[in-house]
């Protein structure tokens, strides 16, 4: 792909580019055109050395949209806006290390995750994205048709595959990020999609399932959990995979519609990350 202001270089060969010729503290609407059109052709960007401060990487997230505050986990005392990751050496719990598309649990989930790196391990601590484009194209068209109108049942908390626990017990390896934990209130955090969506603006089919994911409608779970646990499994084969190494002023830019992630939990060492989440639409 070839773009007027900006250079995307793919980091793999199912999705991932790094963005150069783009310095995200003064941005224009050419180049933010650019970056759109990339970010919707490699479903996950990546850009080096940028210099921003919480008001730029808020200004940027909202050229995409209205920002969406995370209902299980307070934001920045002085930005709301952001919500700081922090692991510090000792802990034993890494927020994101599951396989997951961001809200899922929502009526109208996440379009995407802006994460910009503060502080990172000298090696480890890599996030890997899955493309699910990819591995919707990758099923059976058997398996296509048995599923095509199925809808999964989604949560936002106590997770099946993940022992069950609610957020605070299972970020107790983690004291800072289970300091961060509140209660949604009445926001909605069940939820029901189409296991195959359409990406509104590009038309493209994907593969919608992450941990959240806990069904799928109308399914005794004898019946489902199995169906479940094989998408899981094929949605991260490795040729659909890419893997990005941080360092301080890395930023990642993924579309949530189409993209799974996975923070790699290998490291003891600090690591703080201010993350965005922008609203998205309903599945379809
Ligand atoms: C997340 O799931 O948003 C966290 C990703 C990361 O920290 O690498």
């Amino acid at each position: 792909m070839t773009y007027r202001h900006i250079e995307a270089t793919p980091i793999s060969g199912a999705l991932g580019a790094l963005i150069t010729g783009a310095d995200l503290s003064q941005l224009n609407d050419d180049v933010f055109q650019d970056i759109h059109q990339a970010f919707l052709d490699y479903q996950v960007i990546f850009f080096r050395d940028q210099d921003i401060t919480p008001e730029q990487q808020i200004n940027f997230a909202r050229r995409f949209g209205e920002i969406h505050h995370h209902p299980y986990m307070k934001g920045m005392d002085e930005y709301p806006d952001i919500l700081e990751i922090l692991k510090e050496p000792g802990d034993s719990y890494t927020f994101g290390a599951a396989w997951h598309s961001d809200q899922m649990f929502n009526p109208s989930p996440a379009k995407a995750t802006m994460l910009y790196a503060k502080e990172t391990p000298a090696v480890g601590g890599d996030t890997m994205f899955s493309s699910m484009y990819k591995a919707y194209d990758g099923l059976s068209d058997a398996m296509r048709e048995m599923l095509k109108t199925v809808k999964t049942f989604n949560v936002g908390d106590r997770f099946k595959n993940m022992g069950g626990g609610a957020r605070s017990e299972r970020y107790a390896g983690n004291p800072t990020m289970a300091n961060k934990v509140r209660d949604p209130g009445n926001l909605i955090t069940e939820s029901h999609h189409p296991l195959f969506r359409t990406h509104p603006e590009t038309g493209r089919k994907a593969l919608y399932i992450g941990s959240h994911t806990q069904g799928l409608e109308g399914m005794r779970s004898e019946e489902a959990d199995p169906i479940v646990d094989y998408l899981r499994t094929h949605s991260i084969r490795p040729e659909y995979l890419c893997r990005f190494q941080w360092k301080p002023g890395s930023l990642a830019l993924w579309d949530n519609r189409c993209v799974q992630h996975y923070a790699v939990p290998d490291y003891n060492e600090r690591r703080r990350m201010h993350r965005i989440t922008i609203a998205g639409d309903v599945p379809v």
